[in-house]
């Protein structure tokens, strides 16, 4: 098991994050749907955008790297029964997706993953996914993978999301896509809109009403559009381990270009605000998914309340806030994020263990923390394990840049799941990494 150790450390400079992961993977399904060919540019060289384009591989599209660009040729809405399981690894967004889009397309496919992947709940997708005529079988212990689909012929349905969730929302529009009628979904909070910034990109049917998206199916025979060119900007999630190890430590500075912008992403940028950190943003493209600069400039933060509708536009970047929190003065308070329970791990147990470890005073919530700061970091002599969370990995790495002594980090692979590059990207930075 791959371990790290991470060295306290003034951290800025500039860096390039890599292509963002929820758009790397919906490229992928998108354009191994079209007829023809589509260039992508940035797509995410990381272990989940990995999982999600062999998956459309295995069903049929082509994808090769050339230039710097992936080239994907698309089934032109046909796809094929895959030969064997499709291995998802961990990722949450490509199982849930990719699970509706072949309920939509009627072949018989088992999904299987890695351990944290087989503890998550699948039953969110299974529901409506029955509603639209699917059958879901889910043969883990606790409505978890292993997954069986089974669909085909589906109808459109008018679905109330339980949860604010961009991957229950995504999974029914993409089934909507082979449904006969119209299929419209209404979110009790607006979430990351990818899935529709890329459906109208490529003409599909699509309307938004609000927090009301419907789509008119095309029916069995699948979806008719043609393949595009796509560029995939960097991770909006990736660069807020960087904004906040710069925006907390006064004299530090930072800049990064070509990040997301999608104002569904970065609620980080007006907590940190709050929070009193100086950062500024330049928009450099407005069109789909809007990218741009982000400078930021040390200062001493102070404590906020995160809470309600912003909670889902800023749901992966909580583990980072937290540490945000213990380095500002007063309380953070992180409430209404129940669903940081069930992501690639319980994410406000871990957190809540991790700070405590650190010396820093916080309070465990059903659906939060609060987190009271400034704290005086001490660095613990036991090792910090990640139980496979990249964002957890990643979260402990730059507090410990604020801390007074070396950490070691273990179970760090799950890294290369959304950021390969990222020890290396905190070397670049003026960090120390063994
Ligand atoms: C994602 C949506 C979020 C997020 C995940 C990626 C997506 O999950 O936490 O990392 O790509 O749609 P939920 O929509 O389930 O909250």
């Amino acid at each position: 098991m791959s371990s790290k150790t991470i060295f306290p450390a003034k951290l800025g400079g500039s860096v390039t994050v890599p292509g963002d992961k929820s758009i790397s993977q919906r490229v992928a399904m998108l354009a191994s749907l079209a007829a023809g060919i589509s260039k992508v540019a940035g797509y995410l060289n990381g272990e989940d955008a990995r999982s999600t384009l062999s998956a459309m591989e295995q069903m049929g599209a082509k994808a090769e790297f050339r230039d710097d660009a992936l080239y994907i040729t698309g089934v032109a809405g046909k796809l094929q029964p895959p030969d064997e399981p499709l291995n998802m690894g961990n990722s949450g967004t490509g199982t849930r997706l990719l699970a509706g889009l072949v309920a939509g397309a009627g072949i018989e496919v088992s999904m299987i993953g890695d351990a944290s992947l087989s503890s998550r709940p699948m039953g969110r997708i299974r529901h409506p996914l029955e509603l639209m005529g699917a059958h879901i079988g889910l043969t883990g212990q606790k409505g978890t993978l292993p997954m069986m689909i089974c669909g085909g012929k589906l109808q459109g349905i008018g679905y109330l999301l339980p949860m604010a969730s961009a991957q229950v929302k995504s999974c029914i529009l993409l089934a909507g896509l082979y449904a006969e009628g119209k299929t419209t979904v209404i979110e009790p909070r607006p979430t990351r809109d990818h899935t529709e910034k890329l459906f109208q990109a490529l003409g599909i049917p699509i309307t938004i009403k609000g927090l009301e998206i419907s789509i008119e199916g095309y029916g069995p025979d699948g979806p008719k559009y043609t393949a595009r060119d796509f560029v995939v900007p960097g991770d909006f999630s990736s660069a807020a381990f960087w904004i906040v190890a710069v925006a907390a430590r006064p004299g530090a500075e930072l800049v990064m270009e070509n990040v997301g912008l999608n104002p569904r992403r970065t609620a980080l940028l007006d907590v940190m605000r709050r929070m009193g950190a100086d950062i500024e943003v330049a928009v450099t493209e407005e069109k789909g998914d809007p990218y741009g600069t982000i400078k930021v400039r040390g200062a001493h933060l102070n404590g906020t309340v995160i809470e309600g509708d912003e909670i889902p536009n800023l749901i992966d970047e909580l583990p980072v806030i937290a540490v945000a929190g213990a380095l500002a003065n007063g309380q953070t308070e992180i409430r209404d994020a129940v669903e940081l329970r069930v992501k690639e791990s319980d994410r406000i147990a871990e957190m809540v263990k991790n700070l405590r470890l650190f010396g820093v005073e916080v309070d465990e919530l059903d659906d939060g923390m609060i987190v009271t700061g400034p704290a005086n970091l001490h660095t613990p002599d036991v090792a910090i394990n990640s139980h496979g969370d990249h964002r957890i990995a990643m979260s402990i790495a730059i507090l410990n840049s604020f801390g007074d002594g070396a950490i070691t980090i273990e179970n760090t692979g799950c890294v290369d799941t959304s950021y390969p590059e990222f020890w290396q990207h905190m070397e670049q930075l003026g960090g120390k990494v063994e």
